[in-house]
């Protein structure tokens, strides 16, 4: 996979979920090293591999995150992975909750990229992937605050591609369904699991997908949206009011 290969990549939220099988999958790319982040270092697995650097970041906090980028200055590959979810519809959800999903997913997102860019231009070539959300496209209102912290994160990654179009940093957005983590504890959706949704994205990648979906219902959702917009609503519709929320 030759977008990896001798890459240095850093990724966020990488001690369990998708950003901790996102590191398993990238270390049989090639790859040179792997600063994997996460909030609490005790949280973070032992990956077994020389390559893994483990660095403490809460993407939320700005002071951790420039002395994050000060250490990690050879990063050519940038993974925001990083997300929380709090549940809760638009008009009665629980406020803090939702400023809680945008402070993560959107505003410290966007505090990564800025912080990074610089790192980026210069190791050029280079990239961005974001770990977005099929919910991007169409909300789910059982969890509208989530769907809009998507929506805005997946609005400031097609604007950063194309701020950085010029530049030699592609920057890519993946947008899965359901899958089975943390996140969705509790489900009794039929969803695959974090390891292979990781081999998955990291193929998208190396295909060049600038937008990728890397499940089967998040595949079947985005086409529903392709078809029309309408149709993805309906979806969520049918299943908001399915399962109404207390
Ligand atoms: N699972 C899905 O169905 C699904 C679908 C679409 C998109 N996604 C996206 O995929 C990404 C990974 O989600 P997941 O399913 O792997 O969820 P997860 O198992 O709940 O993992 C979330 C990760 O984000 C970290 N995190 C949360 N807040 C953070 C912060 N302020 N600073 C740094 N790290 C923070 C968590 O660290 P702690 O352990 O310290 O909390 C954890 O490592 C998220 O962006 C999520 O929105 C997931």
């Amino acid at each position: 996979m030759q977008i990896f290969k001798d890459k240095v990549i850093l990724i966020t939220g990488a001690n369990r979920g998708i950003g901790r099988s996102l590191v398993k999958a990238l270390l049989h790319t090639g790859v040179r090293k792997v600063y994997a982040t996460c909030r609490d270092l005790n949280k973070m697995p032992t990956f077994d591999d020389d390559r893994v650097v483990t660095l403490s970041l809460d993407i939320t906090d700005d002071r951790q995150i420039a002395a994050v980028a000060a250490v990690a200055l050879d990063t050519e590959i940038l993974i925001n992975n990083a997300g929380t979810v709090n549940p809760g519809n638009m008009l009665e959800g629980d406020l803090t909750g939702m400023q809680r999903d945008m402070q993560v997913n959107y505003f410290g997102t966007i505090t990564m990229m800025r912080a990074f860019a610089p790192i980026l231009r210069k190791n050029k070539p280079s990239a961005i992937i974001n770990i977005v959300s099929i919910a991007a496209y169409s909300p789910l209102p059982s969890i509208a605050g989530y769907a809009a912290s998507k929506a805005a994160l997946f609005s400031a990654t097609q604007a950063v591609r194309i701020e950085l179009a010029k530049e030699d940093v592609a920057v890519y957005a993946v947008n899965p369904g359901a899958i089975d983590t943390d996140m969705n504890r509790g489900s009794d959706w039929d969803m695959p699991d974090s390891d292979s949704t990781a081999v998955r994205i990291v193929e998208h990648i190396a295909n060049g997908e600038l937008d990728s979906v890397p499940d089967t219902m998040g595949q079947g959702m985005y086409q529903a949206w392709r078809e029309d917009p309408s149709k993805l609503s309906a979806i969520f519709s049918d299943l908001y009011h399915a399962t109404p929320i207390d």
